[in-house]
């Protein structure tokens, strides 16, 4: 039957922190990732995404930000095209209005593709009359941003990176009450980093350092499924924080070679480490960008958060802890 009533549909979905990251495409086109990834959902850093397909419309209008996005912009055509993706499985070409917000700094290192574009895909399923499984769902996201495919599910979610698309996709591997993890964002800079993850992950494999992490990164999987298991935070920190590092080795040493970090950047890591010989139990991740996460437990979380503020470069800080699943209206 022809869908005829063009309801709105609103999605709000946090972001995460990948524990393990996703580095490097095996199928740039279908976003298909060298290697699978865990990560955890951070309640607090939401994008909020309403979509309407309007039958009157002359063409696509996304808003982000409340600001208006040109036609010719990255942002434009990312949704567009995603949009697309959406209308070709719905059967129908009309055109939507997206309006979409940020409840933390876009395009510095906090994966704000990933919330938004699980939004776009949710909140455009929801208004499409699209009735689609989570599998389905995060099959779909995936193709918008890699991240994505995380940020449809809750908890500690597990992307597998599969073969072909239909087995690349998340999963909750435990739930956001499995264990309270809190998390300081320290932003160092509100500023957009000047080059985007898409073009970060095809230089991965310039890197020497790349080919030695593809063999042993699925023995990580394993080891951080088991510390998140036995919730045994000593284990799990270390090695999320030796992921990150080796993660920037690969970036450094790529051709040409990715510096995201700025002094304020490392002054925490190194304040994170201090705090550590205290005996207060913390430790530091980062994605493609220059503001950095410090993982911690309910405990510590006022001592890291006010240690964190006050160190050199910091901007301010963002407090989360593990979300569950997306919340749609509509
Ligand atoms: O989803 P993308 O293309 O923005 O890539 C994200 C890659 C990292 O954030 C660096 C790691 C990850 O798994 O989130």
């Amino acid at each position: 039957m022809k869908k005829t009533n063009w309801l709105p549909a609103t999605a709000i979905v946090s972001t995460d922190i990948a524990l393990i990251k996703y580095w490097g495409k095996k199928d740039p086109i279908l976003r298909l990732p060298e290697n699978g990834s865990i990560s955890l959902k951070l309640k607090g850093l939401t994008t909020t995404t309403t979509v309407k397909f309007d039958p009157n419309l002359k063409n696509d209008v996304v808003v982000v930000d409340e600001k208006i996005q040109d036609p010719d912009s990255r942002t434009f055509k990312r949704v567009t095209k995603h949009l697309d993706r959406i209308r070709k499985i719905a059967d129908f070409s009309i055109f939507a209005e997206v309006n979409s917000t940020n409840l933390f700094p876009k395009g510095t290192g906090l994966s704000s593709s990933g919330s938004g574009m699980a939004a776009l895909t949710l909140a455009g399923c929801k208004a499409a009359g699209l009735n689609l499984s989570e599998r389905k769902l995060s099959i779909l996201a995936r193709q918008a941003s890699g991240t994505a495919c995380r940020c449809v599910c809750g908890g500690f979610v597990e992307w597998k990176d599969g073969e072909k698309s239909e087995d690349s996709y998340s999963e909750s591997i435990y739930p956001a009450s499995h264990w309270d993890i809190r998390d300081v964002v320290a932003v160092i800079s509100e500023g957009e980093k000047t080059i985007s993850s898409t073009e970060g992950h095809a230089l991965a494999g310039s890197s020497p350092l790349f080919e030695g992490r593809q063999k042993h990164i699925n023995n990580k999987i394993k080891k951080i499924k088991k510390h998140i298991d036995n919730k045994d935070f000593i284990a799990f920190g270390e090695l999320v924080e030796a992921e990150a590092l080796e993660f920037h080795s690969i970036l450094l040493t790529s051709t040409p070679p990715l510096i995201f970090w700025l002094p304020g950047t490392v002054a925490v890591m190194h304040e994170v480490r201090k705090l550590r010989s205290e005996g207060i139990l913390c430790y530091f991740t980062l994605n493609t960008g220059f503001n950095i996460h410090v993982l911690t437990l309910p405990e510590y979380q006022n001592q890291v958060a006010k240690r964190i503020r006050a160190t050199e470069g910091v901007k301010s800080i963002l407090l989360a802890s593990v979300d569950g699943k997306p919340e749609i209206k509509g």
